[in-house]
């Protein structure tokens, strides 16, 4: 069903109809585009262009058609351009010629941004959900191994020791501050486009604060032409998911190599991990293969959509219709993935003994001697030195530094006396670490609290919000 022809002399050609056509994939908006014609609706009845009659069988028939929609009795066909034209035919086919009423005041331009902002706020609230689920399962995990000690990496290379907890729990800091992102991005973009109309505001409804408040968002946009021009909302959404897919990545490239042969930190579970179908003896580690190779497609659909913006003249223009495809690859993919990955942490084994077996290997102790050095009031650089030779001599005797005999270390320097020895070990290591950031038992025992509070006052958060913008839909 056309919203549009009057002054046509034919329909479009086959392939324009082709072209145009959105139904297929914004049809995903066909719950919100209900939401907000219910809004709507209500809008143009206090304008008196509805009689409250008029408008509440139109109401009933949106949300009969709302069930129908969920219980997929209704859908789209294949005359039908976009969602706005199939939901518009499944209301005429209930009301008749009142079908076509509540179009009066609004187009389809500020209709489209109302509709996806919805979508947006729904998914964006469920991916935050499913990260702050995934921030449980590793912070469960980093209490569970708070015993073990693990070399600590830079350049890939052993550097200092660590509570194999601390490694864990960085991926939850990391995860919330896309929790965070999702909040400012709720803050920012809470309010509603629509009222717009199609560039100029509309002639008929003037009273878009009562429909924003009813649709849930906390303000109106300010400015029409800016209102249905803005796609900033969605660039900033696909920069969130775009950094989310990054930091999968990471965790993904650090589990697939906790999980090689030489490494053997972690073992999967046979349900979080895929065969090869040549080599019967393969276990492989897809799940995180697949958190570090979707990221590609993330980062992609932001700079397609920003390459679709830039240079764009203000008001709509149907360049904007390509603005949809990217956001719901990036969040179905992510909503795909996110329960996976979690899977995989909640049924890994972490192999302890074998995480800290050669937690000193690589000279890991050298800092602790130049520490040791600096509360004898040497300075740091001069520490730093006395170490350096102290690695080496243990180079030259084929051993570690922390290895040497307590004449080895008097021989080097005369301040590296046999007090020394009691900061020798991973244990001292980590445990002299207490400051809030540290990798000391306490510190990190405080820490996993810290996220442990930060994540309950998320899951807060994320209800009261699905709450706030679902509540129209339950009256
Ligand atoms: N399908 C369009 C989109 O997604 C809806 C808005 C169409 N507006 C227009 N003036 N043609 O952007």
């Amino acid at each position: 069903m056309a919203l549009w022809g009057g002054r046509f002399s034919s329909g479009p050609h086959e392939s324009v109809a082709k072209l145009s056509r959105s139904v297929d994939f914004d049809w995903r908006l066909a719950q919100y585009e209900i939401r907000v014609n219910i809004a709507h609706v209500e809008g143009l009845q206090r304008s008196k262009i509805l009689t409250s009659d008029e408008a509440q069988k139109i109401v009933v028939a949106l949300k009969e058609l709302s069930q129908d929609v969920a219980s997929g009795s209704f859908t789209y066909n294949d005359g039908d351009e976009d969602v706005h034209s199939a939901i518009e035919r499944g209301i005429t086919a209930k009301l008749g010629e009142l079908g076509g009423a509540f179009r009066a005041g609004r187009s389809r331009n500020d209709l489209i941004v109302t509709d996806f902002k919805l979508y947006l706020i729904d998914h964006l609230l469920e991916v935050a959900d499913q990260v702050v689920h995934l921030a449980v399962s590793l912070d469960a995990a980093a209490l569970n191994n708070m015993s073990v000690v693990a070399p600590g990496f830079t350049h890939l290379q052993h550097a200092q020791p660590i509570l194999f907890s601390h490694e864990l729990a960085k991926h939850s800091h990391a995860l919330l501050r896309d929790v965070d992102r999702i909040k400012d991005w709720l803050d920012r973009n809470s309010i509603s486009p629509l009222g717009s109309g199609a560039l100029a505001g509309s002639g008929l409804v003037p009273n878009p604060e009562i429909i924003a408040a009813d649709l849930g968002f906390k303000g109106v946009t300010r400015n029409s032409i800016d209102a249905v021009s803005d796609r900033d909302f969605v660039a900033e959404a696909l920069f969130i998911f775009a950094m989310l897919g990054i930091h999968l990545s990471r965790f993904g490239e650090e589990f697939t190599i906790w999980n090689t042969q030489e490494f053997g930190w972690v073992t999967l579970d046979d349900a979080f991990s895929t065969g090869s179908s040549i080599m019967p003896q393969k276990k492989n580690p897809d799940i995180a293969e697949l958190a570090r190779g979707k990221t590609g497609r993330f980062i992609g659909n932001l700079t397609a959509l920003l390459v679709t913006l830039k240079g764009l003249p203000f008001a709509y223009n149907r360049d904007l219709q390509e603005d949809k495809e990217p956001v719901f690859d990036s969040v179905e993919q992510l909503l795909t993935l996110l329960p996976a990955v979690r899977g995989m942490i909640d049924t890994a084994t972490f192999h302890g003994d074998h995480i800290s077996s050669d937690v000193l290997k690589g000279h890991a102790l050298a800092t602790e001697i130049a520490d040791f050095l600096v509360r004898k009031n040497v300075s740091f650089a001069h520490a730093h030195e006395i170490s350096g030779k102290a690695v080496a001599l243990a180079d030259i005797k084929g051993m570690d530094v922390h290895e040497l005999s307590d004449s080895d270390f008097f021989s080097v320097d005369s301040r590296l006396d046999n007090e020394l020895r009691a900061s020798l070990s991973a244990k001292s290591a980590i445990e002299a670490r207490g400051a809030i950031n540290g990798t000391s038992t306490k510190s990190v025992t405080t820490q996993i609290e810290q996220l442990e509070a930060k994540i309950r006052s998320s899951s807060t958060w994320i209800t009261s919000e699905r709450n706030r913008f679902s509540g129209m839909m339950s009256t």
